[in-house]
């Protein structure tokens, strides 16, 4: 293989950017480290409970049958992929925040107030009324952090809990109507 004569095995740039790394500089974003930590800690419940109610929803989306299969196959595709595009975004806010995101079934197996997908598929109106409850749960979930980020001044989280309140009350609307007669 041809040598680069533009990289030299040492030179002043490549230790400058060996240099760079180091402590960074402390959080500085005017919201105090308790602050941030306890935020942290409840977005952290907040995408352990998004994540459970992704996996059951995917899952009643693989194993639901009976006459309404085509309707509910396709609602709870709609409803898992706007779950998991939701997980991305909390998970970086706790990031922003300074705090390591959760990200294992046994971090979320502790966090999550919902409970993990039933072991043996449900007919589809039991599926329908888990999905209920747990989006409702979820909604509890972000509502009891909305305090926090309004105490600490923290914008960005609370706009993050509001859209996410909007989309699971809307979302526990609509399964909640599929069982009216
Ligand atoms: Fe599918």
């Amino acid at each position: 293989m041809a040598k680069n004569p533009r990289s030299p095995k040492t030179s002043k740039a490549s230790k400058a950017a060996t240099s760079v790394a180091g402590d960074p500089p402390d959080i500085d974003i005017g919201i105090s480290g308790a602050d941030r930590a306890s935020i942290a800690e409840g977005l952290n419940r907040l995408l352990a409970d998004t994540f459970t109610l992704y996996l059951t929803t995917h899952n009643f989306h693989w194993n639901v049958t009976g006459p309404l299969f085509n309707t509910l196959h396709t609602m709870f595709m709609e409803q898992y992929t706007e779950l998991w595009n939701a997980v991305d975004p909390i998970a970086e806010r706790i990031r922003a925040l300074g705090h390591p995101a959760a990200g294992s079934f046994a971090a979320y197996g502790k966090l999550a107030s919902l409970p993990d997908a039933p072991g043996t598929p449900p007919k589809a109106e039991q599926m329908i009324r888990t999905l209920v409850a747990g989006h409702e749960g979820v909604a509890r979930t972000a509502r009891a952090l909305f305090e926090r980020t309004e105490k600490a001044d923290d914008q960005p989280t609370a706009d993050l809990l509001t859209q996410r309140l909007d989309i699971h009350e809307k979302t526990a609307w609509m399964l909640r109507s599929l069982l009216q007669a």
